[in-house]
């Protein structure tokens, strides 16, 4: 009988080990990945592109790794490229982009970018 009410106990507590798990799980990615898309937002407004529609995805409503010229992990929980080539932005290149913190690829070339490259992308350990 003592067995039995230990056994039971111990399931009880997997179980909610198990339950805490996914849903911190779910809380992380969904908290990190609104980073993300913040950060693609605000970029957006701070950008002028030709054509004018070119980030027409870029959309607060829906997931960035839904969007054109952006890509996410694997496991679509944090954005890891951004393309912003050929798009005839002026300008200084944006330091927010250092926010993206799982950034691995990032694509200026062919714009008409002037200044230095923020020490917030160089400096990134990515
Ligand atoms: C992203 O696209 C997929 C496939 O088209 C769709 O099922 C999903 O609902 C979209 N997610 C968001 C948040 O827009
Ligand atoms: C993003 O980056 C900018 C510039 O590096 C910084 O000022 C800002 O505090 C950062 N964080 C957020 C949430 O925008």
């Amino acid at each position: 009988m003592a067995s039995i009410i230990h056994l039971s106990i111990l399931h009880i507590l997997i179980f909610f080990v198990f339950c805490s798990c996914i849903l911190h799980n779910t809380y992380v990615t969904s908290v990190s990945l609104e980073t993300d898309k913040q950060t693609l937002i605000y970029l957006k407004t701070q950008t002028i592109t030709q054509p004018p529609d070119a980030l027409v995805t870029w959309d607060p409503n829906s997931s960035p790794c839904n969007w054109t010229r952006v890509s996410c992990d694997d496991r679509g929980q944090r954005v890891v490229g951004v393309d912003l080539s050929s798009l005839g932005i002026s300008g200084q290149v944006s330091p927010h982009i250092g926010n993206l913190s799982f950034l691995t690829t990032l694509q200026l070339q062919d714009n008409r970018f002037q200044g230095i490259i923020p020490e917030t992308i160089i400096g990134n350990p990515n």
